[in-house]
């Protein structure tokens, strides 16, 4: 059937011309198939093969054949070799890959494919060479002992990774895109060969791993059964800090964080008490293993923030024996300078200018200094607020959620401005969620010392009044909901404040 093909297509493609312009007209198309992904990828490199052989095979001037019978003969039957792996591979990829493709829109295992692929080939090449080049290779191959033993011995690795290739095919213990890890080796799967797996690393570097080592090794498929997977971080907390109390702290660093799966909960345990520090584990569930180094070193960065606001100290051997004896009164020398910054601060806060000078140094002994990291969660939306803050460093992002809608970031808050002030005046949850666009540092003000603050001079609870009725409005305009009157608004909210507070 082949040689008849063969024979058929010599027949109708003998004009040189024609068949260059083909093999120029193939080419080109492949060339254009790489760079735009929309031409499907055919599998020409067997027709331009063919041609190439074919179009020898036309040139070849008749005495020249005449003279040399053997190398005609041959250049035919690589031409006829040439054409039935045509056939063969685009058979394949009409009848398979594009099936497949359509079917369970993936790509068909390539080791799989090269397989029957190079089966069919393997006949292809014995069939041709008995009935037109007289060579028989089967019997070549049987009663040559010693070619045998070579080709045996030489392809004993290959055929390992093959077959190996071919088991990982089959059980799929992964697929391109997961990452795993086998012995010291760990990435995510970027290629699955016939020969070998290619892992890229957390630095970027491609590691190739020999399949039969992969089948021997014990595997670790971060991305199996799930994507989930479980972090944990170990800390060393302050003897003086009850573990309660502790674990809630570094509880709520977590709970704060979008990218910390919430079902199943962030879990904190007491590890060990060990020499200088009390030691915690904090294990919690997040969505891509690939993300693990910076969520990580994010989740690192912000509990230093988050345990400076609640004054739990990370402690280390050296400070601690120094510093009851020498470092005291450098200690605070340094907390005394510290102070005074902070009365500067509050002088400069719009907000507290109608207070007098004693008024405000009570506002700078009580009220907390925080600092916050970048993305750190101030106060959330939905939740009972306590406190109100001043900003005095950074940059804060004032979003909103309403229903199924994403989150909307309605305001971004620089110094001296202040927010938190609604749940407070109000009693309500807090109408948002504050985050650190920056790292900023806040002075926090709590319940009863914003009482204190009010009572001493009305005209903060007239400022108040109007700034909270313009910011209800603002919010109200950016997520399309129905306006009031701002100068109406602010009127009641401010007999709303006088009778919560008790001001007159
Ligand atoms: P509270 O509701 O207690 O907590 C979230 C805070 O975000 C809120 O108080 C306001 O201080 C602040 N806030 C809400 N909407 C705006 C807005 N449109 N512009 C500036 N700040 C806002």
């Amino acid at each position: 059937m082949y040689n008849l093909t063969n024979d058929f297509l010599s027949s109708y493609f003998s004009n040189p011309t024609a068949i260059v312009a083909l093999i120029a007209a193939l080419l080109l198309y492949k060339f254009l198939s790489r760079r735009y992904r929309r031409l499907p990828p055919l599998p020409i490199g067997w027709v331009v093969a063919y041609l190439s052989l074919h179009l020898i095979e036309t040139l070849l001037p008749e005495p020249f054949a005449a003279e040399n019978p053997e190398l005609a003969k041959w250049i035919t039957v690589g031409a006829i070799i040439f054409l039935n792996f045509a056939i063969v591979r685009l058979l394949f990829a009409v009848c398979v890959d594009f099936w497949y493709h359509w079917r369970r829109k993936g790509i068909f295992p390539t080791i799989t494919r090269d397989v029957i692929l190079a089966g069919c080939y393997l006949v292809i090449v014995f069939v041709v060479l008995r009935t037109r080049g007289g060579v028989n290779l089967i019997s070549l191959v049987t009663t040559s002992a010693v070619l045998t033993a070579v080709i045996g011995f030489a392809a004993q690795n290959t055929l390992g990774n093959l077959f190996a290739g071919l088991s990982l095919q089959m059980e799929k213990p992964y697929n391109v895109g997961d990452w795993i890890s086998y012995g010291e080796n760990t990435g995510q799967v970027v290629g699955i060969g016939w020969n070998a797996t290619k892992l890229r690393t957390f630095d970027d570097e491609i590691i190739i791993v020999p399949n039969l080592d992969i089948t021997k090794a014990v595997l670790k498929n971060f991305s199996r059964p799930s994507k989930r997977h479980v972090m944990k971080i170990e800390i060393g907390l302050d003897y003086n800090t009850p573990p309660n109390y502790a674990r809630g702290v570094l509880l709520q660093a977590l709970h704060d964080d979008q990218r910390v799966v919430q079902d199943p909960p962030p879990q904190v345990r007491v590890l060990q008490y060990a020499d200088f520090a009390i030691t915690y584990q904090l294990r919690f569930a997040y969505n891509d293993y690939g993300t693990w180094p910076m969520l990580r070193g994010e989740i690192m960065n912000n509990l230093w923030y988050a345990l400076k606001r609640a004054r739990i100290s990370i402690p280390f051997p050296v400070r601690d024996v120094r510093l009851h004896h020498v470092e005291r009164r450098v200690d605070l020398a340094r907390r005394e300078r510290e102070n005074e910054a902070i009365r500067a601060n509050i002088d400069a806060t719009p907000m507290l200018t109608p207070l007098s000078a004693s008024e405000r140094e009570l506002i700078a002994r009580k009220m907390r200094v925080q600092d916050y990291g970048q993305r750190e969660v101030v106060v959330k939306q939905g939740e009972a607020g306590d406190s109100m803050y001043i900003l005095h460093r950074g940059a804060c992002d004032v979003v909103v959620k309403s229903g199924d809608s994403p989150e909307m970031v309605v305001a971004t808050l620089t110094p001296p401005a202040f927010f938190g002030e609604m749940s407070l005046l109000t009693g309500e949850p807090r109408t948002a969620t504050v985050r650190a666009k920056e790292d900023s540092r806040l002075f926090a003000i709590h319940k009863e010392l914003f009482a204190e603050i009010l009572q001493k001079d009305p005209k903060i609870s007239e400022q108040l009044a109007k700034a909270l009725a313009r910011r209800q409005d603002e919010t109200a305009a950016k997520l399309g909901k129905q306006r009031e009157d701002e100068a109406a608004a602010a009127s009641k909210l401010l007999a709303r404040i006088r009778t919560f507070f008790g001001v007159s």
